[in-house]
């Protein structure tokens, strides 16, 4: 789980990147969407799946909306995102191996972003968070 130090690098990095957080979520979206083209069959009821498109933009802020919550319960992801694990298990019915897939598209594009704020350590502990958040989105699941 998470030291404090990685909660420490996570929070540094959120804080220097969470202004970028809507363009980031469209990005990575639309990025899982090109490149884990499986992952649109959840989406096949938007008008359009296209980058720059408008659903596209909307649900890339929603998704950073539930990172920034994330980022914010950190020490109690569990209970932090119970309501989202909850929505993505029974009502949306996600395969949750694509939270990993979209926790790998996040990190691309962060790195696209911002690359001087992307240290090593920053990516470290980023990619446990997110490991972490793709655990806690999974916990409805058992
Ligand atoms: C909806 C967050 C991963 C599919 C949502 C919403 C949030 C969210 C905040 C909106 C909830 C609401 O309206 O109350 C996240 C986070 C993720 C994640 C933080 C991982 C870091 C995924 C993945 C998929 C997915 C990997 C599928 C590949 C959906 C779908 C909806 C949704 C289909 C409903 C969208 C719609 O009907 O327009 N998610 N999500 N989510 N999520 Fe996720």
């Amino acid at each position: 789980s998470l030291t404090d130090k990685d909660k420490a690098a996570v929070k540094a990095l959120w804080a220097k990147i969470s202004k970028g957080a809507d363009a980031i979520g469209a990005e990575a979206l639309a990025r899982m969407l090109v490149v884990y083209p499986q992952t649109k069959t959840y989406f096949s009821h938007w008008p359009d799946m296209s980058a720059g498109s408008g659903p596209v933009t909307k649900h890339g802020k929603k998704i950073m909306g539930g990172v920034a919550l994330a980022v914010s319960k950190m020490d109690d992801l569990s209970g932090g995102l119970l309501e989202l694990s909850e929505l993505h298990a029974f009502q949306l019915r996600v395969d949750p191996a694509n939270f990993k897939i979209l926790a790998q598209c996040l990190q691309v594009v962060i790195a696209i972003m911002f690359p001087n704020d992307f240290t090593p350590e920053a990516h470290v502990a980023l990619d446990k968070f997110l490991s972490n958040v793709a655990l806690a989105l999974s916990e409805k699941y058992r």
